[in-house]
């Protein structure tokens, strides 16, 4: 059996397939050449760049199109419900970035807070701009976190170290479970945005949580808190971001995922208090080797029939 690699993998991950007896095409292939070829492959394996369309799945399934594995989380880039009602299981590595991702978001709060891309940028261009980069300690301040899941926990184990209070928003987790991660659950999300100095997504982009940070929920932030999303683009609305930023109605931002990706002509590539970063979240030769060797395992499982355990199409296979 074989299987195309269409966004760049550790090679680790390779292994696992080639170990295991399949061959393995590796070619970052454009959607209309993708649109054409997909038929003859058993397996498909892609990162977020891949957009594993329901034309791609259709032309999929009428040849020999058996599985899809994400090596990653967000499986937005996927028709699952089509892959699902065609028969083919879809499969990710939901634990393989958690440090990686939670790392960067702490990287970003932390650029924020002492104004590291600036003092860079001010740097290099032969200034000395200490007085106007006075910063502040992350230590005594509350992060409030939009979804408590590995990562969103992950990054208040590590937020914790700094000092921070943790506040979390996330309605499939109970106070229970948050106060065994020394989370304080939050019920009402612009209870949250009132109440943090950092604000932190670490959820995926579904119809349930399209901008679910908007106007009205930007305009419960203190002027003086900063808003990070390293999760999914389209969960902020950037327009009203945008906003906020300009008109200084709070300090700043980071973004590592955008509504569209790379954010092309955005407005907010020319503003001072937003951080910006091309989608690095899972980026790391560690974050890397863990998304692709688990969603590897997970396809040769498939292929070999076997149950995977981190199926997300189970409910329409
Ligand atoms: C994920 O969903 O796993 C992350 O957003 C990483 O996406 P990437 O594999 O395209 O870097």
């Amino acid at each position: 059996m074989n299987i195309l690699v269409t966004d760049k993998m550790a090679e680790e991950a390779l292994t696992v397939l080639k170990d295991a007896g399949f061959d393995v095409i590796y070619d970052e292939i454009d959607a209309d050449t993708l649109l054409k070829e997909i038929g003859k492959y058993d397996g498909l394996m892609v990162r977020s760049r891949t957009k594993a369309t329901t034309e791609v799945i259709e032309a999929g399934s009428s040849g020999n199109l058996k599985v899809i594995g994400r090596a990653g989380i967000g499986v937005d880039n996927i028709d699952i419900e089509t892959a699902g009602k065609k028969g083919i299981p879809v499969v990710n590595s939901p634990t393989g970035a958690t440090a990686s991702v939670a790392e960067l978001t702490i990287g970003h709060m932390l650029t924020l807070s002492r104004h590291l891309a600036l003092a860079d940028k001010t740097m290099k261009k032969g200034e000395w701009a200490k007085k106007k980069l006075k910063g502040f300690e992350l230590d005594g301040k509350t992060l409030g976190l939009i979804g408590t899941g590995n990562i969103g926990k992950y990054t208040a184990k590590l937020a914790q170290c700094f000092g921070m209070k943790i506040i979390g928003y996330d309605p499939f987790i109970s106070k229970k479970d948050m106060s065994k991660d020394n989370i304080e659950k939050i019920e009402d999300l612009g209870k949250l945005m009132e109440n943090s100095d950092y604000i932190s997504l670490h959820l995926p982009h579904i119809p349930a949580t399209h901008h679910i940070i908007n106007k009205k929920m930007i305009e419960k932030m203190k002027p003086s808190s900063y808003l990070i999303n390293c999760a999914r683009g389209g969960t902020v609305d950037e327009n009203a971001l945008y906003n906020a930023l300009k008109e200084g109605k709070i300090a700043g931002a980071s973004l590592d995922v955008y509504e569209s990706e790379p954010p092309e002509n955005s407005p907010l590539l020319e503003l001072d208090n937003v951080v910006l970063t091309p989608h690095l979240g899972a980026n790391t030769k560690e974050g890397q080797i863990k998304a692709g060797t688990i969603c590897a395992n997970q396809i040769v499982k498939v292929l070999n029939g076997k149950e995977p355990e981190h199926c997300v199409n189970k409910k329409f296979l």
